[in-house]
């Protein structure tokens, strides 16, 4: 009863096959067409800025390596990890995160604002042997990385990838990456050498491990968020 009209409709198999599928064309046109004309939906952040060379293979080695499956690199908006990790994560950071690298898995701490935390030193010992740092560590060592050669072979075609895909590197930036992140390094193996009395041998000091300590350094580092006092009441967590 009140159905009657749809009776007649359901016994002609190819007039209800082609209706049916006319109104799963337009349902699909309505939700696909508008976000073609819109610019993002991704509120940008002032400092965020696309990675350098070198923190770009230090990334790559961090997916490599698999850091992923133990470290996040999202910090949710709940007290216990904003008081321990700081300002909780947002979208606007991670717009040069190609994949993103949030993870689903905290074996170890979330990495997203490491940046700044430890000397390059504290990094240095702690990937050869995260035990020499904190006994109880599960973090498998990572000393091959203190051997193997950091390849550049490929670094400006990333760069240039990325670009295609809208990270803003500058003309320069692209055609001297090699050189751009032999410079960076150089300036991490300084460091290390000359203010934090590391013997950073020849082979390591071209070796993937600075790459990795630069990408380390950068995380988190754009922008200045203040800290977050959750504890007041009603206020709204620390959104600048
Ligand atoms: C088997 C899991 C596991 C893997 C894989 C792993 N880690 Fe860890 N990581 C840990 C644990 C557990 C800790 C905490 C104890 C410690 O400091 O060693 C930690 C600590 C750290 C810290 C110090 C964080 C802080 O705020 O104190 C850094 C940095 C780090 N890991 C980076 C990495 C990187 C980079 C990789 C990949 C090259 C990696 N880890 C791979 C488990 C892991």
């Amino acid at each position: 009863m009140g159905y009657d009209w749809h009776r007649p409709l359901e016994s002609q198999t190819l007039r209800f096959t082609l209706l049916t599928f006319l109104a799963i064309v337009v349902g699909g046109l309505v939700l696909l067409i508008p976000p073609y004309f819109m610019q993002g939906t991704v509120e940008t952040i002032e400092g965020v800025r696309p990675y350098t060379a070198l923190e770009l293979e230090g990334r790559d080695l961090y997916i490599r390596e698999g850091c992923n499956n133990c470290h996040s690199q999202m910090i949710r908006p709940f007290k216990a990890e904003t008081d321990r990790y700081g300002p909780f994560t947002m979208a606007g950071e991670n717009v040069y995160e190609r994949p993103f690298l949030y993870g689903s898995r905290r074996t170890g701490p979330d990495l997203s604002r490491v940046g700044g935390n430890y000397p390059d030193s504290w990094h240095w010992i702690h990937f050869r042997r995260p035990q020499d740092i904190e006994p109880r560590s599960n973090m498998p060592s990572f000393a091959h990385l203190y051997r193997w050669p950091l390849d550049l072979s490929l670094t400006q075609r990333k760069l240039e990838v990325l670009r295609t895909l809208g990270h803003p590197y500058a003309d320069e930036e692209v055609r001297d990456a090699v050189a751009e992140a032999q410079a960076q390094a150089a300036v991490v193996v300084a460091r290390l050498r000359d203010e934090q009395g590391i013997q950073v041998s020849e082979t390591e000091a071209g070796s993937e491990i600075v790459a990795l300590i630069a990408y380390m350094q950068r995380l988190g580092t754009d922008v200045d968020l203040p800290p977050i006092e959750s504890a007041r009441a009603g206020a709204a967590p620390g959104r600048p």
